[in-house]
């Protein structure tokens, strides 16, 4: 497929691209690097400012939630990392960044290309049934324990094909397969960071993501099997709270509340 324009990565193009106020700065990009959620997290710990944006045209070693890793080759996807200090969160609704990056994902598709897509607990962004994009935010703590930082990465497949990677292509899908067409990067980058932004403002501000993102949730009131790290747990998707949880009601009643994990749609 040809490199539509408005697609090539560069630190300058990335700078003239985004319209934000405070978001996206100071922003260090990389052609290659191993992880942006890494070399993000060390730069939070060496002191970077809220707001940084972290991102690469392709990682060499991507991590993706539960310690898989995260596969996209050269100029085929957006892979990004933004830096927040949510300290004026209470430490247990901290996942509510992550919300509101995956509420500013979704949003950026819709406005830039047409496409409406759902979110899949905890954090995917779905189309027709497929991965669209993932996220995986990752946090550190100061000396009392309190949160002082959280890492959100995105990995959106703009233009991935699937030819080279058949382990992927039943479950993931990309926005070039959907529209038939290749999809420049840079309007979505921007789109993104500008909803991002928009949306931690109003977080900061008391406004959070919660209800919104439990109903665009597509997995709420199904019959699932979620695999947790801890093991499979089967039932019905009562409900989300607010701090990211999914409620899980398993056929002896009880109600599981599961913070990581999986979901798979049982028939
Ligand atoms: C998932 O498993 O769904 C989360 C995938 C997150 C991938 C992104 S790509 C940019 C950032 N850097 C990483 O190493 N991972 C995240």
């Amino acid at each position: 497929m040809t490199r539509p324009a408005d697609d090539d990565l560069s630190t300058e193009a990335i700078a003239a691209a985004t319209r934000t106020r405070w978001l996206g700065r100071p922003l260090f990009y990389w052609p290659a690097v191993g992880s942006t959620n890494d070399e993000l997290k060390r730069l939070a710990e060496s002191g970077t400012p809220e707001g940084a944006l972290a991102i690469a045209d392709e990682q060499t070693a991507g991590r993706g939630r539960l310690e898989r890793s995260w596969l996209a080759p050269a100029h085929s996807s957006l892979l990004m990392s933004l830096l927040f200090r949510p300290t004026f969160l209470h430490p247990t609704h901290i996942q509510q960044v992550t919300m509101v990056c995956a509420l500013a994902a979704a949003d950026a598709v819709t406005a830039v290309t047409g496409i409406q897509v759902r979110l899949k607990w905890p954090n995917d962004i779905q189309l027709g049934g497929k991965k669209l994009a993932g996220i995986l935010t990752e946090l550190g703590f100061d000396a009392d324990l309190r949160p002082a930082w959280a890492v959100v990465g995105i990995g959106l497949n703009v233009n991935l094909e699937f030819s080279g990677l058949p382990v992927l292509s039943d479950t993931a899908t990309s926005l070039s397969l959907a529209l038939n067409r290749p999809v420049p990067r840079l309007p979505l980058l921007r789109a993104y960071l500008a909803n991002v932004e928009t949306r931690y403002d109003a977080l900061r501000g008391g406004v959070g993501p919660y209800q919104e993102w439990a109903a665009r949730l597509e997995t709420l009131g199904r019959r699932v099997t979620v695999a947790t790290p801890a093991g499979e747990h089967n039932g019905v998707t009562d409900a989300v709270d607010e701090t990211g949880a999914l409620l899980l009601r398993c056929r002896d009643g009880r109600v599981l509340r599961i913070l990581a994990g999986d979901v798979t749609l049982r028939r």
